[in-house]
């Protein structure tokens, strides 16, 4: 695996090297990102990835100071993966001067997780707007665990006609249901065993619908009481339409159940869809 740090490499080792796949990532990788490396290959000939742990997409009291950053062990597993190419660059090849230019992403930023994170989203659409003039890929794969993310992504390139393929992977799963996450680091052993709980309630809100409930505000504050009885506090638990995020009018269209709690010091996102 050949590591780049600067553009114009990236670029130079880019060049003639067939149709490249894209897999963005912050580090502190898992077997969630590695699932996506080895999805990569069946898209392309060559598979990028990239590991930059983006400030912009950081709240000012988030976690970017404390992000977990793991830069040999990733590499490792990059280059078990057959990732081909790893583009790591600093702060300063990135964003040399302040960042004044963004894409501003429509109302669904504001939605669900842009609720609680402001200007997340733009920040997102920043970064990846960015990592994709630097790697010109003809595909991209992005984890569906953000499900907001990769529609506000998909969104962004169909709107601005980028020439890139956007591929959804599924959610990789611990054996108890917990959905993989950087952020399971933060758990304690006691909360790490309390966790799966989320998974359990999004899957309990499917069954449910499944089995003809048809009062979404009743089963969104059902669960929202399961998690807070079990100490949890939770930002939203929300059944939505796949297409856009927006509060269902029809129960027969294709439905999402998304949440967001924190259990300690971690901030838990999941989602299934129905
Ligand atoms: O999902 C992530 O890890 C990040 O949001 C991304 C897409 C790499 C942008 O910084």
């Amino acid at each position: 695996m050949h590591i780049h740090s600067s553009i114009s490499a990236l670029r130079a080792a880019l060049h003639n090297r067939g149709r490249v796949v894209f897999v963005p990532t912050m580090g502190n990788l898992h077997a969630g990102h590695i699932s996506l490396m080895e999805q990569a290959r069946a898209h392309g000939d060559t598979v990028v990835a990239s590991i930059f742990v983006n400030r912009l997409q950081f709240g000012p009291s988030e976690d970017f100071a404390q992000y977990p950053r793991t830069f040999a062990a990733d590499c490792e597993q990059l280059a078990a993966a057959g990732v081909d190419v790893l583009f790591a660059p600093d702060e300063g090849e990135l964003y040399p001067e302040p960042q004044e230019y963004f894409i501003e992403p429509p109302a669904i930023q504001n939605l669900l997780d842009g609720a609680f994170r402001p200007g997340h989203f733009r920040g997102v659409a920043t970064v990846v707007a960015k990592l994709f003039n630097c790697v010109q890929p003809q595909v991209a794969l992005f984890g569906k665990k953000d499900y907001q993310q990769l529609l506000v992504i998909r969104n962004m390139v169909r709107q601005l006609a980028l020439p890139i393929a956007i591929v959804g992977g599924e959610t990789v799963r611990a054996a108890d249901g917990l959905a993989l996450s950087s952020r399971n680091a933060y758990l304690s052993a006691a909360e790490r065993a309390e966790a799966p709980r989320l998974y359990r309630v999004l899957t309990g809100l499917r069954d449910a619908i499944r089995g003809g409930a048809g009062d979404f505000a009743a089963l969104e504050a059902a669960a929202v009481a399961e998690l807070a009885a079990a100490g949890w506090r939770t930002d939203y638990v929300a059944l939505r339409q796949q297409t856009d995020l927006a509060v269902p009018q029809d129960k027969d269209v294709p439905l999402v159940a998304l949440a967001a709690s924190h259990l300690g010091r971690a901030r838990l996102i999941d989602n299934i869809e129905i």
